[in-house]
């Protein structure tokens, strides 16, 4: 891997804006939305257990079922493609087990080696503590997806819009999510800015990093 350099970081991070208007007429390239669900399956989670799932909507009359759904914000039909990053309602041992399944086939090791990890995950992320607040939880595995994809687009020049400027309840009916094991917890339409939007040229609200960031 060859690091980028800071600058080229700094360029990415205050290019991305939380675009209010896309282009409507620009798709993004198959190889680079390709990168980009590459990014999502690559993304981090609480031991590995990636209790998601990330719906990318392409489908104009679906995304148009969306839009009033979506507090009318017009990312969603304009967007080039709309991602609704969805979350394991609850977790259940098979939900582990698929994890150890995996885990053993990929990396050739009898699933039996990895009976601590499996009881560890079992005793807190499904008969635990956390199993109590599952979909909490997984919600926030999905905003860890979340955070990742938008400076992968960043970095590959892709406009994306975080949004939760939606009614969860609503897109789940229209989805079809009902009796799936997921719900959908936030979105993101991404694409290319449409020219005017004064939102680009805007300067970024940030407290201090004097204030936010605290060293000891
Ligand atoms: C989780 C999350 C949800 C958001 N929901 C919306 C939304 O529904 N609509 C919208 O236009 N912006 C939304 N935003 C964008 C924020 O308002 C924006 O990121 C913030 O004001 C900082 O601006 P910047 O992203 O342009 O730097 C959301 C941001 C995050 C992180």
């Amino acid at each position: 891997m060859t690091p980028i350099a800071p600058q080229q970081l700094d360029e990415a991070l205050n290019w991305r804006y939380a675009t209010k208007a896309f282009d409507p007429s620009r798709t993004i390239p198959a190889d680079v939305w390709a990168a980009l669900e590459r990014s999502l399956v690559l993304t981090p989670s609480s031991f590995g257990l990636q209790p998601w799932k990330f719906l990318v909507i392409t489908d104009k009359a679906l995304r148009e079922q969306l839009r009033p759904a979506s507090w009318n914000q017009s990312q969603v039909t304009d967007c080039s493609h709309h991602v609704v990053f969805l979350g394991r309602t609850e977790m259940r041992e098979a939900d582990v087990q698929r994890l150890i399944d995996a885990s053993a086939a990929t990396r050739g090791i009898p699933a039996a080696s990895l009976d601590g990890y499996k009881n560890m995950m079992l005793k807190d992320v499904v008969h635990g503590p956390r199993g109590k607040i599952a979909a909490e939880w997984s919600a926030r595995q999905c905003y860890i997806a979340l955070g990742q994809f938008m400076l992968a687009c960043a970095q590959l020049g892709v406009d994306a819009c975080p949004m939760e400027g939606f009614e969860p309840a609503r897109y789940d009916e229209i989805l079809g999510l009902a009796g799936t094991g997921y719900r959908s917890v936030v979105a993101c339409p991404v694409g290319y800015r449409a020219a005017g939007d004064k939102y680009a040229t805007l300067k970024k609200v940030r407290f201090p990093l004097a204030e936010v960031v605290e060293r000891r």
